[in-house]
């Protein structure tokens, strides 16, 4: 047999990508290995995410990048796959003369054939599949050994909502749920591997059912809950319009589900919810916070914003604002809106003024830089569990954890800890993370 090549690949964007770049791994892993990096790799493959102009703008800068590699590397394959290939397909090619192979989301297995293809007969290549069809076909193995203490699972590809800037439907496809069946089976398997904490994917977990049986998210978390091994379940995204009392009190009461909903609340004007076609207002969306608040007392909310969307005006932007100071995120992910080709909001005008609208983003970014570092400081002298996750990557010799709630702990300790649940005691507080040490 040949020496197996060696394969390094890029991911961009979301955790949807993250989690097939784990696929491509697999589905290749009969002829090829990791690389370490770009530079020695045989195949370089980029996972593209197109969900704002700049996400795509890198894929193009990067592949600027590998051209020298591939000039003195005449062997290197060069793959673009995932959300702009989907988008872009064959203009890929035209535009990016080092690009060997294009795919799609929806055909990942057909990769190891499509880089064959090239290999013999020589032809660029794209092929990219319109939808994923209604029930999804059994998906790759996972590659053994590559798992940590926490892995993603997805649970559902694509989205059925219509959200006016998003391109995810366009590039990802209608709504598909997994069986449960299916998704039990891969927990067990990562756990089986060490995995001790799962968070289940999807971009709408909330509207998640078995293709058969019609069992909704919250049965599919009681499921869960009964596996051995597991000490921990995490989901995201949660779409504040589909978040269900059943599904709060289910946080509230299954032992394993964490205390940490992200929420994307995108703004906290009605007017603009409305434009953005998010189907629900912003006192809806407290409604639930303040359920999930006195359900879990402990409750923290992750959020996404858009800052800036057609039409938004500063009394708009105040709404945001206030949602921020009400609600306390841990953290918000915050973006200045970027029109994408084939949505909605691309072909709407915007009255006001850009100048005036650019310093909206920053602004929102110190109030919740502010509201994050409180409530940092805020957890000083507390003792919460952690579930060790592995090394920090900065400070050597630190361990780096997670707790239940989200918040990032830093502190000494045994590698052996790593994959067990142990109390911290927090000294300190940083931007992003906590600091603290083991106590008994
Ligand atoms: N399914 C998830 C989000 C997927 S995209 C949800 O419904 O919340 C991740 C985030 O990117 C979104 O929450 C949104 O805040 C941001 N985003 C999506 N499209 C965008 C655009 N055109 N411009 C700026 N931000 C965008
Ligand atoms: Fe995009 Fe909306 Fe679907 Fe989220 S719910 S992926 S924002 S269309
Ligand atoms: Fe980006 Fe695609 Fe995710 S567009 S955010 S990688 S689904």
């Amino acid at each position: 047999m040949n020496d197996p090549g060696k394969l390094y690949v890029k991911t961009f964007g979301c955790q949807m990508n993250v989690y097939d770049t784990e696929k491509i791994y697999a589905f290749l892993q009969d002829s090829y290995v990791p690389a370490a990096s770009e530079e020695e790799a045989d195949v370089i493959i980029l996972n593209t995410c197109s969900i704002r102009e700049k996400a795509e703008h890198k894929v193009y800068s990067l592949l600027g990048r590998i051209k020298p590699l591939k000039d003195r590397k005449p062997d290197l394959l060069i793959g673009v796959g995932g959300c702009v290939a989907q988008q872009e397909g064959e203009r890929i090619l035209k535009r990016s003369p080092v690009v060997d192979v294009v795919f799609g989301t929806h055909n990942l297995d057909e990769l190891p054939a499509l880089l064959e293809e090239r290999r013999r007969d020589g032809k660029r290549i794209c092929r990219v599949r319109e939808d994923a069809g209604t029930v999804p076909t059994s998906d790759a193995p996972r590659v053994k050994g590559s798992m940590g203490v926490t892995s993603l699972l997805t649970i559902m590809k694509g989205c059925d909502n219509h959200c006016a800037y998003c391109v995810v439907p366009l590039v990802r496809g209608r709504e598909v749920s997994r069986r449960t069946a299916e998704i039990l089976d891969e927990a067990v398997f990562l756990i089986e591997q060490g995995v001790r904490e799962i968070t289940l994917l999807g971009q709408n977990v909330n509207s998640y059912h078995d293709p058969d049986t019609g069992a909704g998210f919250v049965s599919l978390l009681e499921s869960m809950e009964l596996l051995p091994g597991l000490k921990r379940l995490r989901f995201v995204t949660s779409h504040p319009k589909d978040l269900s009392p059943e599904l709060a009190h289910a946080i509230a009461e299954l032992p394993s589900v964490c205390e940490h909903v992200h929420l994307p609340i995108q703004a906290g004007s009605d007017r603009v919810l409305s434009a953005m076609k998010r189907g629900y207002t912003s006192r809806q969306y407290m409604e639930k916070v303040e359920l999930l608040k006195n359900l879990i007392p402990e409750m923290e909310f992750t959020t996404d914003i858009i800052v800036g969307f057609p039409g938004e005006d500063r009394e708009d932007f105040e709404r945001t604002m206030d949602m921020l100071r009400v609600v306390k995120y841990q953290n918000a992910f915050s973006f200045r809106f970027s029109p994408r080709p084939g949505t909605a909001a691309a072909a709407l005008e915007d009255p006001v003024d850009a100048d005036e609208k650019r310093s909206w983003l920053p602004e929102l970014q110190d109030l919740q830089n502010g509201i994050t570092a409180n409530k940092h400081m805020s957890m000083v002298g507390n003792k919460i569990e952690v579930l060790v996750g592995g090394f920090d990557k900065k400070e050597r010799g630190l361990l780096e954890g997670r707790t239940r709630t989200n918040y990032i702990v830093h502190f000494p300790g045994d590698p052996e800890l790593i994959g067990q649940l142990v109390q911290v005691k927090i000294n300190n507080s940083r931007t992003i993370h906590l600091i603290g040490e083991l106590v008994n």
